[in-house]
């Protein structure tokens, strides 16, 4: 067998020009755009690029784009005061503080100072708990569009055996609870779980979201299963260049997987379409 290679990026294409025929809509009815303000804190240059193509598809999209740098050395304080800020401005109806904060700064303090109403990248402890209990919630981007690829794959997951590797509150947890609340069979795995590769055999759903290259070996996984790479790890290659690789031995899964999808032009295009997209549900929700 050789899986159907995924194909993220048209899905992430698709998915921003719905939303822009959204906000279109929006504008017509509200007199103003949705509006999505980044707040960006040093100078770590993976975060400066994801910020600059959240600007540019936040515009493309047909929306308001705030950005907001701070030099690393700012206070908590300061970071707090801006939240505040942005939390009063009534023209902003999504707020994202991009990850990672330097280390003097407590990033949960951070992240619970924004208004839940704003909080687009799903992270306060409102949405959170929204989403665990099955109420309506803005649910953190990348788990979302993962989902939105497995759904398409799979169509419906009731009664399927799904493994998530990685329990971070970015993507392991939210997508745990996003695939039980499809009434998927939901295995959490970790850095301290015995026999992965048990784990990984049964697994007709397949998410690693780890960050450690190729963890997942091709041989371990259950023909037919739908793979998704969340992993993003640059490494070196041998002319001294690097390149990104995902989380599972892509070539390897390739020939076991019924779906997988490539690192990069899976996962990572849709963390952004899907971010547009909350940032206009949490537009809708505030204007009512
Ligand atoms: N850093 C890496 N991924 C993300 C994300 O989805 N949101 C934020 N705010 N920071 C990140």
């Amino acid at each position: 067998m050789t899986a159907i290679i995924i194909d993220g990026k048209a899905r992430a294409t698709a998915l921003r020009e719905s939303v822009a025929a959204e906000v279109a809509g929006f504008v017509a009815a509200h007199g103003r755009a949705p509006g999505l303000t980044v707040v960006l804190v040093g100078d770590d240059p993976a975060s400066a690029v994801y910020v600059r193509n959240k600007g540019r598809e936040t515009l493309a999209a047909g929306m308001v784009s705030g950005e907001h740098r701070l030099p690393a050395s700012v206070s908590e304080a300061e970071v707090l005061a801006l939240v505040a800020a942005l939390n009063a401005d009534e023209a902003i109806d999504g707020i994202l503080v991009q990850l990672p904060l330097p280390r003097h700064i407590d990033a949960d303090r951070v992240l619970a100072a924004i208004n839940p109403a704003k909080d687009v990248d799903g992270f306060h402890p409102v949405n959170a708990g929204r989403l665990a209990t099955g109420l309506d919630a803005l649910v953190p981007c990348t788990p979302t569009g993962c989902l939105l690829l497995i759904e398409e794959a799979l169509g419906n997951l009731s009664g399927k055996e799904a493994l998530v590797i990685g329990r971070s509150n970015i993507v392991g947890k939210p997508m745990a609870a996003l695939l039980t609340a499809r009434s998927a069979t939901v295995t959490i795995a970790h850095s301290r779980t015995v026999d992965l590769a048990g784990h990984v055999a049964r697994a007709e759903i397949l998410v690693a979201a780890v960050g450690v290259p190729h963890l997942v070996k091709g041989e371990w996984i259950r023909p037919g299963a739908c793979v998704i790479d969340v992993g993003m790890n640059r490494v070196a290659t041998a002319d001294g260049k690097s390149r990104l690789t995902g989380d599972v031995d892509y070539d390897g899964a390739l020939a076991r997987a019924g779906w997988i999808t490539p690192v990069p032009g899976g996962v990572g295009p849709m963390t952004i379409a899907c971010l547009l997209a909350n940032t206009l549900k949490a537009a809708r929700a505030r204007l009512g």
